[in-house]
């Protein structure tokens, strides 16, 4: 039986360059000899997917916060179910784009549910399961927001909520970091595209062990 793939998973607020890691280190994986799965939250499997539309599309203030937070555990448990872990055990190596980091930032901390219930969802949607190694990609809001503003898409819901939430994300994402060393590493994405990917590939090797260039 092959041994279990590894769980990574890439945080960060809008337009701090996920995507584009994530296929940039799929690729370096692939040309080192591990099969990986690229995938993304909410979505990743089709009942999740659904559920993605009804969460980035629409009025700012459709969704009431806890409401909106259930609708990701709801996603991530699908996801998980259907895709993440059947692909681990099957030894692929699994970089999602976003996880629950995302639903303790967004609606946790910017949304005001709070991080006693997200972590309460988490224990029952999720478990004990955690990612491998998480990177936070890091950008000053006004860098991410123009970056996604230039990028032609209808799933903006997030993105025109007001300047203060987006501070208050990046604040988020830089404590899970600080509080959770050991599983997350913060990358500084204002960087060119190569030596953010460059930094990428570090903290795999270095955390991971992967061979990689
Ligand atoms: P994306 O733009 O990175 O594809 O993510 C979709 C949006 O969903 C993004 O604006 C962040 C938001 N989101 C949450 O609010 N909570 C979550 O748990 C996740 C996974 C995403």
């Amino acid at each position: 039986m092959a041994a279990r793939g590894r769980f990574i998973t890439f945080e960060g607020g809008e337009g701090a360059g996920k995507s584009t890691q994530i296929r940039r280190l799929a690729e370096a994986l692939r040309a080192s000899g591990i099969a990986c799965l690229e995938t993304r939250e909410p979505g990743g499997a089709p009942g999740a997917e659904e559920i993605r539309t009804l969460l980035v599309t629409g009025a700012t203030h459709r969704w009431e916060p806890m409401s909106e937070a259930l609708l990701h555990f709801a996603a991530r448990r699908e996801h998980l179910a259907r895709t993440v872990w059947p692909a681990l055990e099957r030894g692929l190596w699994v970089l999602s784009d976003r996880f629950a980091d995302s639903t303790m930032a967004y609606q946790g901390r910017a949304q005001g549910v709070g991080e006693d219930a997200v972590r309460t969802l988490y224990r029952v949607a999720v478990g004990e399961f955690f990612p491998d190694l998480t990177l936070v990609l890091d950008v000053p809001p006004a860098v991410g927001l123009k970056r996604a503003d230039e990028r032609r898409h209808d799933e903006t819901r997030y993105e025109r909520m007001a300047a203060s939430f987006h501070e208050n994300l990046r604040a988020a994402f830089l404590d899970i970091a600080k509080r959770d060393p050991a599983r997350c590493a913060v990358i500084d994405g204002t960087r060119e595209l190569d030596a953010v990917a460059a930094a990428v590939r570090a903290e795999v090797r270095t955390r991971l062990g992967a061979k990689l260039p």
